[in-house]
């Protein structure tokens, strides 16, 4: 059973300035819930009650979000507005949520490494949370990725087909299909030209990793843009272990472009947000 989620939140979010010019792009609102807390409550309902963020200088928020407003209690305690706390108050009394900074944006693969001392020595669940996925039919993805877990015991990174014009906007996978939507990967490349990527299975941000994966990205050295890259670190644990490409069920929105941002707001205004 996997118990710890790491939410890499340390990102600038540089195309939603100038938004995210004191507050993390994690914390916009998709209709009423900031992203992010849409992420916890997919790893809560994945039993990943332990959440550890990876944040960043101007992130405050975060912490604070989740965590007692007393002030806001007090204020609306015993009014008709209390209802619209119920939410996250539920989220806060789930969830044990922990915190370590970023300090310098070295990559991906570096702000899991930042997060290797609230995670330890098991598998965890890595969700990036300006992907939002949404599973109308059944478990989250998450979910389906940590019972995937609990039968091969490897490293799980969720895929997503897409257009070619597209293709070079993700970490590709290449590898044998192994039915039910599963491939063992043997190649992950880093935002490919469409004419190199091995596939059109792109990854998403959803990752089940084991632990070696911190000694990896230790010795994994900056790939493209100078960047860590946990596409390197999971193309070495691939070549002497095991990991496992997911085509998950459900839609993801790209919540850190504006128009993949546009595209979940109006999904979710009209599929799932409700009026108390
Ligand atoms: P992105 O590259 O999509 O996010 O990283 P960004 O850098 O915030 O966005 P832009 O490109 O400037 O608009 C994917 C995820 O990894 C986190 C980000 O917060 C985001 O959730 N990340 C990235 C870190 O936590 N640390 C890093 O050094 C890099």
């Amino acid at each position: 059973m996997i118990e710890k989620c790491l939410f890499p939140v340390a990102g600038y979010g540089t195309r939603f300035l100038p938004a995210t010019k004191s507050t993390a792009k994690e914390m916009l609102p998709i209709v009423n819930k900031p992203l992010l807390q849409y992420g916890v409550e997919e790893a809560l309902a994945a039993g990943m009650n332990n959440c550890a963020f990876v944040t960043g200088r101007g992130k405050r928020a975060i912490a604070d979000h989740f965590d007692i407003s007393y002030e806001l209690e007090h204020q609306i305690s015993g009014t008709s507005k209390e209802k619209y706390l119920q939410g996250i108050r539920g989220v806060i009394d789930q969830g044990i949520f922990t915190m370590v900074r970023q300090r310098e944006m070295k990559g991906l693969g570096h702000a899991i490494l930042t997060g290797e001392p609230l995670i330890g020595d098991q598998a965890f669940g890595v969700l990036l949370a300006d992907d939002l996925c949404m599973n109308q039919e059944g478990a989250g993805v998450l979910q389906q990725m940590s019972e995937l877990y609990n039968q091969f015991r490897c490293s799980i990174v969720a895929v997503m087909e897409v257009p070619d014009d597209q293709i070079s906007a993700y970490g590709v996978i290449a590898g044998e299909a192994m039915g039910d939507g599963l491939y063992r990967v043997d190649k992950m490349v880093e935002k490919p030209a469409a004419e190199e990527a091995p596939s059109n299975l792109a990854v998403i941000g959803r990752y089940i990793l084991t632990p070696d994966i911190f000694d990896i990205i230790r010795t994994t050295p900056p790939g493209r843009n100078g960047e860590v890259q946990i596409t390197d670190a999971l193309q070495a644990q691939a070549q002497n272990g095991c990991v496992i490409a997911y085509k998950f069920k459900g839609r993801r929105f790209d919540c850190g472009s504006v128009p993949g941002f546009v595209e979940a707001t109006n999904f979710v205004y009209e599929n799932i947000y409700y009026d108390l």
